[in-house]
């Protein structure tokens, strides 16, 4: 038995001989860096939106300095990644349905301190999310990402092999989604709901789509059971796994100043928005996209469903 920590064994990634155009920090081997080489009130060039694209498969969350950007231009931004899908139940930037508005204050407690990828109980989460924050409160406030690929390469081979092999049933109704429907919209919402959007299943070790990376996907908001295993056995692993992924060698926190910007892989991180703030108040905007091939997401009906709302399912 080790108790020293299995960290992964990574090559890193060649920066200077992969970047030629920004230049990618990363803050651990090949995962969260920052970049430098971007001014976003100029048009960007192909060759900046082809290596941005290229450090968030690299890097799983990317950061980009502090800048002013119109609303139409973070809008932009996450279409370099993706087609801009139209996001989930935060209510919305007027005159601009695809950002949405995530606030907190002292009268409304932050809601988003669990770890969790994005909406993984649909059977096509969104590939990722572009984040600016407009007020960050006096103190705290930071975002904590998990890579689930070093996660994943850190495990034993016995149970990286044993994992390949399973499948996880992921649904908001083991959410707080599930009050905020009830409360929200009543229980006329929460049986539409309860009918629309049935629980999905993932596999618990994901290949990325892009990237070849293997990664663990079940998180702890909307993963409610390994499949085909007795329950005991589930809930243990789950719990396992949890704490696994959540260890601060695969963790990073980004403390963060007014207007800048994060954007994440939600098929290779977990995020945590950290609630240390409260009561004071914390504004980001928020535009969410999906994979060049991906259908039409779901969620704009279920928001429809819902109305706009403050929930904490997203
Ligand atoms: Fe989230």
């Amino acid at each position: 038995m080790s108790r020293g920590h299995a960290l992964p064994t990574v090559e890193a990634i060649d920066i200077p001989g992969r970047y030629r155009h920004i230049l990618p920090r990363p803050q651990q081997p090949n995962f969260a860096a920052y970049i430098e080489g971007v001014d976003l009130t100029q048009p960007l060039s192909a060759d900046v939106k082809r290596e941005l694209n290229q450090a968030l498969l690299d890097f799983e969350v990317i950061f980009l300095p502090p800048q002013r950007i119109t609303l139409d231009q973070h809008v932009e931004l996450a279409s370099v990644f993706g087609p801009v899908a139209p996001g989930a139940f935060f209510p919305r930037q007027s005159g601009h349905p695809l950002v949405e508005v995530i606030e907190f204050d002292e009268h409304r407690k932050p809601e988003v301190n669990v770890w969790h990828s994005d909406l993984t109980w649909l059977a096509e989460p969104p590939n990722g999310t572009v984040i600016q924050i407009i007020e960050p409160p006096p103190i705290g406030g930071g975002t904590t990402w998990a890579s689930l690929s070093r996660a994943h390469d850190a495990l034993s081979p016995g149970l990286q092999q044993y994992l390949a092999g399973l499948t996880a049933t992921h649904t908001w109704e083991i959410s707080g989604w599930r009050d905020a429907l009830d409360r929200l919209g009543g229980p006329q919402a929460l049986a539409q709901a309860l009918t629309k959007y049935k629980p999905v299943q993932h596999p618990v070790v994901r290949v990325h789509p892009d990237s070849g990376k293997k990664v663990l996907f079940v998180n702890e908001n909307f993963t409610k059971q390994i499949d085909g295993v007795h329950f005991r056995e589930s809930r243990g692993l789950l719990e396992f796994l949890r704490e696994w992924i959540v260890q601060p060698e695969f963790t990073y926190t980004h403390k963060w100043e007014a207007h800048g910007i994060a954007i994440w892989d939600n098929r290779s991180t977990q995020h945590y928005a950290l609630a240390d703030y409260w009561p004071h108040r914390r504004v980001n905007n928020r535009v969410t996209f999906n994979r060049v091939t991906a259908g039409a997401t779901t969620s704009s009906t279920y928001h429809q469903i819902v109305g706009q709302s403050e929930a904490a399912i997203a």
